[in-house]
């Protein structure tokens, strides 16, 4: 079949993902600030509140630690040489695959019938192994956005409520992978980074920080193991009924230690504008779900660089079946940071 549909980078699944919020952060950023010419997404996730800025303003950085993600920016909007028709044509070969004449592989060992079902597990593993295989015949922004091509693709039919901290415990329903290629583009004005956001702030400028990270203590590295190793794919030892692999990137915005690093990259921001999403988890009675900073530190520690101001946005808010809170509140804060 041919493939003529191209993925946009909204179209994921991903914890905390501003998509549905990211007009009004957008709209409020612009009237509120002035004379924008750089952006810095600092958090970034899925980049969905960068693929906006992308189109405003002059430069845009996107920064996140995990692998995966920097390798879906890269793909997206990372600057290189591609064949659009060799693309496609990989796609298509590998769309036609058929996954009951494949072996067994370390994909489908380590998460047939949990994550996928065996067969589109086979697939899965047999795809990335060819992947890497003809790597030397890829442009670097070719084998980017292939790979995430099938990270976008496979993210649809995983038998998870969108992350793989875990599975659902039923019989899998067998599906038929068809791969799609991303919404690739080539961005001059974007600057992509793989990096501690701590260690970062020293190093960059922008007139607007947006900070997104995460309030509660669910690791991001561990909620996305599978598309961490799908990327890196060095194949090792994978344990736990999630089949995780030894710990990276584990995040201090997780821990008892999220208000001390947060009050550090806000002390280290060269900015002029300081934007901060956050949400009132904090009541949550689920104990992964409560808040690591309160709404009192994050405003006393965003107020000793500026005026601040906060926003307010009450949505639905769903969190797997365990804490279900029908008013949740998504607030906005903007500092207008205090010349020196
Ligand atoms: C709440 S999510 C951001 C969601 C994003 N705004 C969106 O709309 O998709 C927080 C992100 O911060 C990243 N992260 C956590 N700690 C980090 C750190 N110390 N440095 C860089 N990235 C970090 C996580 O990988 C995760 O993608």
């Amino acid at each position: 079949m041919e493939n003529t549909q191209n993925i946009s980078i909204g179209k994921r699944r991903y914890i905390g993902c501003k998509s549905k919020l990211a007009d009004w952060i957008m709209q409020i950023i612009e009237t509120e600030t002035n004379n924008i010419h750089s952006f810095c997404d600092i958090f970034a996730g899925t980049a969905v509140i960068s693929d906006l800025a992308i189109r405003k303003y002059e430069k845009v950085i996107i920064n996140d630690f995990l692998y995966s993600n920097n390798l879906i920016y890269k793909a997206f909007y990372g600057i290189g040489k591609i064949d659009d028709k060799k693309v496609r044509k990989y796609i298509n070969a590998y769309n036609l695959i058929d996954s009951n004449k494949l072996d067994e592989n370390y994909f489908s060992v380590n998460y047939g019938g949990k994550f996928f079902d065996n067969q589109t597990a086979k697939k899965i593993g047999y795809i990335r192994d060819s992947i890497e295989a003809d790597k030397d015949s890829f442009t670097e922004k070719e084998y980017c956005v292939l790979i995430a091509s099938l990270i976008y693709s496979i993210d649809k039919i995983s038998n998870t409520l969108g992350h793989y901290e875990a599975y659902i415990k039923k019989d899998i329903k067998p599906h038929i992978l068809t791969l799609n290629l991303i919404d690739y583009k080539s961005c001059k004005n974007v600057e992509i980074y793989q990096e501690d956001s701590n260690q970062l702030v020293k190093k960059i400028a922008a007139d607007v920080f947006y900070i997104d990270p995460p309030y509660n203590s669910r690791q991001y590295s561990r909620f996305y193991h599978l598309y961490e190793n799908l990327v890196k794919w060095d194949k090792p030892i994978l344990s736990g009924e999630a089949m995780k692999p030894a710990e990276e990137n584990m995040s201090e915005y997780c821990s008892s230690r999220a208000a001390k690093a947060f009050d550090d990259l806000i002390s280290h921001l060269n900015t002029r504008y300081i934007v901060v999403s956050y949400n009132n988890t904090y009541h949550s009675r689920s104990s992964s779900s409560r808040n690591k900073i309160t709404l009192e530190e994050i405003n006393a520690i965003l107020s000793k660089r500026g005026k601040t101001t906060m926003f307010e946005h009450s949505h639905q808010f769903f969190n797997a079946g365990k804490t279900n809170f029908n008013n949740h509140k998504e607030l906005l804060f903007i500092t207008k940071v205090n010349e020196e």
